[in-house]
């Protein structure tokens, strides 16, 4: 039987990829969805009448329930879906344009919560489906100049986690992909930047922000090759599916170094914390 999948954000960057090797495969439909539909003629090649495109804004709630509401009609089933929509915000933390964060708060948490609630009912009737939700390596490791960003994607890695555990009685797959740099829009045309005005006191953010600004483009990571990643995970490892899939040689390797560090730390500090415990019955008698 065919399997479905729901992707956002498919205009351009992973969610593109991912639908252009979608909408070659005979055993999957696809719901590909963008802001502007105009964006998903790159399909049309592929379209034998497996494909829906549908608008949809993340952040538009009426959008999100037609758009399920319109994939199991036309389908009858929703197997995978895929929050992808998202976009960055460079900037330091003292002078972040408190906008332009809660819209991307919007986009990379409450879309991605609202896409995941509204397919939730269809995956419990089904008892089975897969959820992804594309996170980033910013958000297991925090950086400078990315603090707002990081903090969408740490919310994700929290929502994710404890959602897994949730879903897993009802046989419901979690996954959330964490890519360190990718050569898609992302560093440019889709994240937001502020340069600071305090650029003695804030040398290395500074140093940061001109980084990412000139790195756009030439990043290490392949995008065509994480969708062929996340395809061949969900559809050939499915009963062993990673709840974290680290995308990129960086973002294994920073997240390593990381959860090393923190392991050696939390050994030395376990005495202290344990002391803040009230006395264990055996220790009172
Ligand atoms: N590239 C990286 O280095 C990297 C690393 C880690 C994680 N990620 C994550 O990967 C995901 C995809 O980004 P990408 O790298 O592929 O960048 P991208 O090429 O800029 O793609 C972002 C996509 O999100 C869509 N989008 C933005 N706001 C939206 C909204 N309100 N509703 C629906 N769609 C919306 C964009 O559509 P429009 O054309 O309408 O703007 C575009 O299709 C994001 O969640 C990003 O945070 C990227």
């Amino acid at each position: 039987m065919k399997k479905t999948w729901l992707l956002t954000g498919t205009s351009t960057g992973f969610g593109r990829e991912l639908a252009e090797l979608l909408a070659q495969q005979p055993d999957i439909n696809l719901v590909a969805t963008a802001r502007n539909t105009d964006k998903l003629s790159y399909l049309d090649q592929y379209d034998h009448g497996q494909i829906l495109k549908l608008a949809l804004d993340v952040t538009d709630q009426q959008q999100v329930a037609a758009v399920v509401e319109q994939t199991v009609a036309k389908f009858g089933t929703l197997d995978v879906l895929d929050n992808n929509a998202g976009f960055g915000y460079f900037s330091t933390f003292e002078e972040a344009d408190e906008e332009t964060v809660r819209q991307m708060f919007e986009v990379n948490v409450w879309g991605l919560v609202h896409m995941t609630q509204a397919v939730l009912p269809v995956m419990r009737r089904q008892q089975a489906g897969v959820i992804i939700g594309i996170s980033s390596d910013a958000g297991l490791i925090g950086e400078a100049a990315l603090s707002f960003y990081s903090g969408t994607k740490f919310a994700v890695e929290g929502l994710f986690e404890s959602l897994a555990q949730e879903v897993a009685e009802d046989q419901i797959k979690v996954m959330l992909v964490e890519p360190s740099s990718f050569r898609t829009d992302w560093a440019g045309r889709s994240s937001q930047k502020k340069d600071t005005d305090f650029p003695k006191d804030y040398q290395k953010t500074d140093q940061a922000l001109r980084e990412y600004a000139q790195g756009a483009g030439t990043e290490a990571g392949n995008p065509k090759a994480a969708a062929a990643t996340i395809y061949d995970q969900v559809v050939n490892h499915a009963d062993n599916l990673p709840l974290h899939l680290p995308l990129g040689e960086s973002a294994v390797t920073r997240a390593q170094k990381k959860y090393a560090d923190l392991a050696e730390k939390f050994t030395a500090l376990t005495p202290l914390a344990t002391a803040a415990d009230f006395p264990k019955k055996s220790d009172e008698n």
